[in-house]
């Protein structure tokens, strides 16, 4: 599999997928994102990965937003057109029942935070920089930002940043909860890639499941304590499940198998 702007690599179930425009420092434009999306549909089908890595190539940026080159002549009606794309392939990121976690290498800033924000959680190098500074281009987020970072800081923090354009250091983003571990960049990969392993050894089954019933916290259309005793009930139809708890009993590691 070959894109425009991305890098991959796979090892030991884990993809990282690097979004490779470093001399603009990563900003998100059209072949961005359908790479992305092409990105997504690789990992639902290829079942050697387990789980994803999200970056940004170079020492500086993540992302620093989506590209503001494209922005020029939209009318209203393709301005909704892109926003839907973002929020189409962002809600993918975020309903993937593989676990997708972001290693925040320097700015993140805009589409980059909603990039983010989108993942499973987010782990940040000490030079990282979030905002969401579309008011300063008299735009707001239009990835889902304004009801994710809400979700993730609250709402006083949040509209602080949504309307200041305020850029926070990776120390108050710790502070805040937008990140779950901030480390030195060149320890950033080997950070991710250690959680990840741990990840990737649990039944991945239960892992959607969890990935899925926390998300329903946000689905006005479900209830997420009726949504978690179905999934609870569906675990044990699978034989992870079996697995998992004779193993317990016999004293042993699990083998799981995904079934
Ligand atoms: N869209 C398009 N190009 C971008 C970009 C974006 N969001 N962010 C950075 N770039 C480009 C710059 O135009 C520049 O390109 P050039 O070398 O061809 O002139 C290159 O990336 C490097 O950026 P530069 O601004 O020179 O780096 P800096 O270190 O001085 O500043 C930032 C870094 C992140 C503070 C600054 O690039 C910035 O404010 N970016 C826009 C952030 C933003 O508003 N994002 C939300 C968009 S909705």
């Amino acid at each position: 599999m070959s894109y425009q702007t991305l890098l991959t690599q796979l090892e030991n179930g884990i993809f990282t997928v690097t979004i490779n425009r470093p001399d603009k420092l990563n900003a998100l434009n059209k072949d961005v994102f359908n790479d992305l999306d092409e990105m997504l549909h690789h990992v639902q089908s290829n079942h050697q990965i387990k789980s994803v890595i999200i970056t940004g190539a170079g020492n500086k940026a993540f992302v620093a937003g989506a590209d503001i080159t494209e922005f020029g002549n939209l009318s209203i009606e393709e301005g909704k057109k892109l926003a839907k794309r973002g929020q189409d392939i962002f809600n993918r990121i975020e309903n993937n029942n593989k676990p997708i976690i972001a290693a925040v290498n320097g700015f993140a800033l805009g589409g980059g935070c909603e990039l983010a924000m989108a993942c499973h959680f987010r782990i940040a190098s000490e030079n990282a920089k979030f905002g969401q500074p579309e008011v300063n281009l008299g735009l707001i987020p239009g990835y889902g930002g304004t009801q994710r970072l809400t979700q993730l800081i609250g709402k006083g923090r949040s509209i602080e940043l949504l309307i200041s354009a305020n850029i926070i250091d990776a120390a108050t983003a710790l502070q805040y909860g937008l990140v779950n571990y901030v480390v030195p960049q060149d320890e950033l990969l080997n950070k991710a890639k250690t959680l990840l392993e741990n990840i990737n050894t649990k039944a991945p089954l239960a892992v959607a499941a969890c990935i899925k019933a926390a998300n329903t916290v946000w689905n006005e259309n479900k209830n997420g304590f009726d949504e978690e005793i179905e999934l609870f009930g569906n675990c044990f139809g699978t034989e992870d499940m079996k697995e998992g708890s004779s193993a317990f009993l016999e004293k042993r590691k699990a083998i799981f198998t995904g079934k």
